[in-house]
């Protein structure tokens, strides 16, 4: 990424760290996406009565949604084992055969960015996912031959930000789909209670409702915010007041709706060079130096769900609403 970016629902490693100690273990505790709850409830459930493995699960959603979270949750509520992986991580066939071979029935294997698994090892799942076999080929030249290796029934669990990434065969093999949506800021607000909670840090409910407010819609930013948010209380030796979110979440260039500078500039770039658009998306990445996919799957959604932006078939277009937050009169048509 060009910029670091406090609002970029991107994790690393120590917020991943932060990430687990903040996970919820039970659906029960787990806050928001009410619809996709309800339904894998229902599932879970019939799978246990049935002693079958769950179907296979894929949730889609923009990042930092509590995608990883929701699949652990899932197994922890099934009883049993997980294996977390990502797509990019799986490199080669072995890999994936190394993690398949682990699996005991029931179990459940999660892969976050599924979209990007090599072809050839996404073409080695479709008999796994299936049938519970996988054939592979063993040795080399005259000597190779094909070995039928069977799996034990288990439930693989994908995660995507965008569904329509995925190739048909691979989508069609998920026997549930679940669309992760951005989460309201009531929920939201409930999420940072709970971590403040954890943190043992004092949290007034209205704080956690302007963080709630300003976190677009994502658990990941909002808990990012609130731990930022506690270092300015803490040095300033201040309770968390609703001015103190404020005056950090400025400093942070973090604006009333969540919006951060980078945001601004890509609205801003495109009223001020092309007159609020249409704009193409590779003409939009390249004026502020990031990656189209990047843009698209980080940058674009919530501006889209704000009614900031709004796609049409010649482009990206700046909306009445994105010119009057950026403070810019709305060109006469
Ligand atoms: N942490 C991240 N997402 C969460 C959620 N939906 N509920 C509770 N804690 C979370």
């Amino acid at each position: 990424m060009a910029e670091e970016r406090l609002v970029s629902s991107q994790s690393d490693t120590e917020e991943d760290a932060i990430e687990r100690s903040l996970r919820p273990h039970h659906l029960s505790e787990y806050i928001g996406q009410t619809a996709v709850k309800a339904q894998l409830s229902v599932y879970i459930q019939a799978a246990q009565k049935r002693e079958e493995a769950l179907d296979h699960v894929l949730l889609y959603g923009p990042p930092g949604l509590g995608k990883t979270t929701l699949a652990l949750v899932i197994a922890n509520e099934l009883g049993v084992n997980s294996r977390t992986t990502s797509g990019p991580a799986i490199e080669k066939p072995g890999d994936l055969v190394a993690l398949l071979n682990e699996l005991q029935p029931g179990d459940v294997l999660f892969i976050d960015e599924i979209h990007r698994l090599p072809k050839i090892v996404e073409e080695m799942l479709y008999s796994a996912m299936e049938d519970f076999y996988i054939d592979i080929v063993v040795g080399q030249g005259p000597t190779a031959h094909p070995v039928h290796f069977p799996l034990p029934p288990f439930t693989l669990i994908g995660a995507t930000t965008r569904a329509g990434m995925l190739s048909a065969p691979l989508r069609d093999r998920f026997g549930i789909t679940q669309h992760m949506a951005y989460y309201q800021p009531s929920e939201l607000q409930e999420i940072v209670l709970r971590s403040a909670d954890i943190f043992n840090m004092a949290l007034p409910a209205d704080s956690a409702l302007e963080i709630a407010r300003r976190s677009r819609g994502t658990p990941r930013i909002a808990n990012r915010l609130l731990k930022r948010i506690r270092d300015f209380a803490d040095v300033a030796e201040s309770p968390v007041s609703v001015s103190l979110v404020d005056h950090a979440l400025t400093q942070l260039q973090v604006d009333d709706h969540g919006l951060d500078a980078i945001d601004r500039k890509l609205l801003m770039m495109m009223i001020r060079d092309y007159a609020g658009g249409p704009v193409g998306l590779s003409t939009i990445a390249a004026n502020i130096g990031e990656e189209t996919a990047t843009i698209e799957e980080m940058y674009e959604p919530y501006l889209l769900q704000l009614g900031f932006l709004k796609r049409t078939p010649r482009g990206r277009m700046v909306t009445p609403a994105g010119f009057a937050h950026l403070e810019m009169p709305y060109p006469i048509q």
